[in-house]
């Protein structure tokens, strides 16, 4: 918590003539919140997404927005990690100082593991695991060459506490923690400290995939991404952005574990896809 009392060290990633962040996912929800709050910053904006036709229209919105700044979007399904090299090659002339990793397994729907498709295992495991693994492959060494520079990995809750009915998202979501940890090391330890390297565990957010109405401790996406920049002056490798999520994740620490699974366990039950008569979607 004390570390709140700094402010956001985002400044530190502008510099040179023009810097340009890249947001993954950046069409919707908390990635369209990080493409605003970042141009608000003072960054030029990609904006990657698989559709073209809402990337343009978020596009126009932040030009109107933000005249001063400079946007481009950039195509690419993630559930091909093959196109990693291609969003690559599209950033690779600009001084690209900043990349959010925060497209996710959003579509995924609440079930047993048992009777999920083989096929949307493939399809969490391509984002969650083969995508943010190759294109971060292919852009950290342009992160490099840019230092100071910053690498933001968006995760979930659910990698403290897997709950049932989301075995694969939640294991994404444990991948994309080690990886944060593991890269931030090697990072201090092969001359690179100055690309900082962050997981940031999200909790409840009132987005597209989570159509629940917000509150305190479920904010808009917007507020999240002011949370989730905010937090980049902490120098920590693992942190909760918004403080209510951080409040909520004590308290979660603190309850005994067959406690916390049931509770998700209440939750998730009536969320189920596969069970007739329950809801839809995920709240995670
Ligand atoms: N919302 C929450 O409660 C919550 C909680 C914990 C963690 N998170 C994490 O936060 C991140 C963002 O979630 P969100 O709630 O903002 O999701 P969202 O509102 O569903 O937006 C997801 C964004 O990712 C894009 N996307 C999804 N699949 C893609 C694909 N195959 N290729 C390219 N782009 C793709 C979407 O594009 P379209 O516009 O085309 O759909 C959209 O821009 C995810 O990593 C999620 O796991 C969210």
């Amino acid at each position: 918590m004390f570390w709140r009392l700094f402010t956001s060290g985002i400044d530190r990633y502008r510099h040179g003539e023009e810097s340009w962040a890249l947001v993954t996912g950046g069409s919707d929800g908390i990635g369209k919140g990080l493409c605003e709050v970042l141009a608000s910053k003072g960054f030029n904006v990609f904006i990657h997404g698989r559709n073209q036709t809402k990337l343009v229209s978020v596009l126009e919105e932040l030009k109107v927005t933000y005249p001063t700044r400079q946007f481009e979007v950039i195509v690419a399904d993630a559930t091909n990690p093959a196109l990693a090299s291609e969003v690559a090659a599209a950033v690779a002339q600009k001084n690209l100082t900043i990349l959010i990793n925060n497209a996710g397994y959003t579509d995924t729907a609440i079930r047993a593991f048992v009777l999920t498709d083989h096929q949307e295992f493939d399809k969490a495991i391509a984002i969650g695991v083969g995508w943010i693994t190759h294109l971060t492959r292919e852009l950290l060494p342009l992160l490099m060459k840019n230092e100071p520079s910053l690498m933001v990995n968006v995760g979930s809750y659910v990698q403290s506490h897997p709950p049932p009915f989301l075995a694969v998202y939640s294991a994404t979501k444990g991948y994309t923690l080690a990886l944060t940890q593991s890269l931030r090391t090697e990072m201090q330890y092969t001359s690179h400290p100055n690309v900082e390297i962050q997981y940031h565990e999200i909790h409840s957010v009132s987005t597209h995939s989570n159509r629940k109405a917000p509150g305190l401790t479920r904010p808009t996406a917007h507020r999240m991404a002011e949370a989730i920049v905010g937090a980049v002056g902490s120098g920590r490798g693992f942190v909760v952005p918004y403080w209510p999520h951080e409040l909520v994740s004590w308290v979660l620490w603190i309850l005994p574990e067959g406690v916390v699974n049931s509770l998700a366990a209440g939750v998730l039950q009536d969320r189920r896809v596969d069970v007739e008569g329950k809801g839809k979607g995920k709240d995670d």
